[in-house]
């Protein structure tokens, strides 16, 4: 298939260029300047002049680590995250493209204590999560042949992520305080970038019985920011190039951000392993195999 991926040098537009470049498929990444989803005709032009079979969406404004700036940005979050989708999706349905594109847990508003089902009522409590969920929604009015994945935490070797901050903060200090209340499913973003894959031959192999709509994907079993933290550096302990000695605990009130994040963000997995045989990957093992590639001198 030829598939196009939104997103040049995003962290999943990153992994997705690898794990492609691997499988039978040919892939254009096209980010800006050349494809800015806030632009209609930029992305005309794209979709025209690269014909895909599929389109992957892995462009976003304002993640997991730059919260703040979604807050402060609110039109420019919304013209990515939501408008600049709805193009997108627009453009798909014109040409009869499928559409696969990724969103986040933070549209829920994580007052639960059970994992959470695509289904369960969204209640967004900050700019970024409002804005994915609005994109949702559009893509869903929009564009029928759609896989919305929702996933969580996403880390990996490059780009900004929780791994690569502990890491960094990790030989520059001595202490680092971490949210200890506050729960989620660590998901290596090859794990992630895998199982769109798996969800792209699917489409190529019997596109007729695609069960289209929202999922869930990420790393099995949960844990909290703190308890993810503490595996990091219990792994990598003994490196010379590690300052840090002491790990505190935080409650999330204590940590210094204006952005509320939710409580409890841990995604149900059942539906895609149902619809198509994917098993989310326990979110220990797939972290001990990133550090493995990262420190391979330590395995
Ligand atoms: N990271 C997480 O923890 C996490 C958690 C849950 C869900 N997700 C979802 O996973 C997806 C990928 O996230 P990520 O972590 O890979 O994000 P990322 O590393 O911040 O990458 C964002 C990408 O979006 C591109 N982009 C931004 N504005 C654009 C525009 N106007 N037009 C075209 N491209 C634009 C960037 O392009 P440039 O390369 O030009 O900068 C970059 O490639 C997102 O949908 C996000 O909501 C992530």
């Amino acid at each position: 298939m030829n598939i196009l991926v939104v997103g040049r040098s995003g962290m999943l537009a990153s992994e997705l260029a690898r794990r492609f470049h691997e499988s039978e498929h040919d892939v254009v990444i096209m980010g800006r300047p050349v494809l800015d989803i806030r632009d209609p005709r930029c992305i005309r032009n794209a979709l025209d002049n690269t014909g895909p079979d599929l389109v992957i969406n892995a462009s976003v404004y304002g993640g997991q680590t730059t919260l703040e700036q979604a807050e402060r940005e609110t039109a420019l979050a919304f013209s990515i995250n939501r408008d600049g989708v709805k193009s997108l999706a627009e453009a798909c349905q014109i040409r009869h493209v499928p559409l696969i594109h990724v969103s986040t847990d933070y549209v829920f508003d994580g007052r639960g204590t059970r994992p959470i089902a695509e289904d369960s009522p969204v209640g967004p409590l900050n700019v970024y999560g409002q804005s994915k969920w609005e994109g949702e929604e559009a893509i869903r009015a929009t564009c029928e042949r759609h896989l919305i994945i929702r996933t969580a935490w996403v880390y990996g070797r490059e780009g900004r992520n929780f791994l690569r901050t502990m890491l960094s903060l990790g030989k520059d200090r001595h202490e680092i305080r971490v949210v200890h209340d506050q729960y989620g499913c660590p998901t290596w973003v090859r794990d992630l970038a895998q199982t769109i894959l798996v969800l792209c031959n699917a489409v190529q192999r019997e596109p007729a019985s695609i069960p289209w709509g929202t999922f869930h994907f990420c790393g099995a079993g949960h844990t909290t920011w703190y308890a993810f933290a503490m595996t990091i550096f219990q792994s990598v302990a003994g490196l010379d190039v590690m300052t840090v000695n002491t790990i505190t605990p935080i409650p999330a009130t204590a940590y210094p951000s204006t952005v509320l994040r939710p409580r409890y963000s841990v995604l149900c997995c059942e539906k895609i392993r149902s619809a198509f045989g994917v098993n989310p990957p326990c979110w220990q093992d797939s972290l001990a195999a990133c550090l493995r590639e990262m420190y391979p001198c330590r395995s």
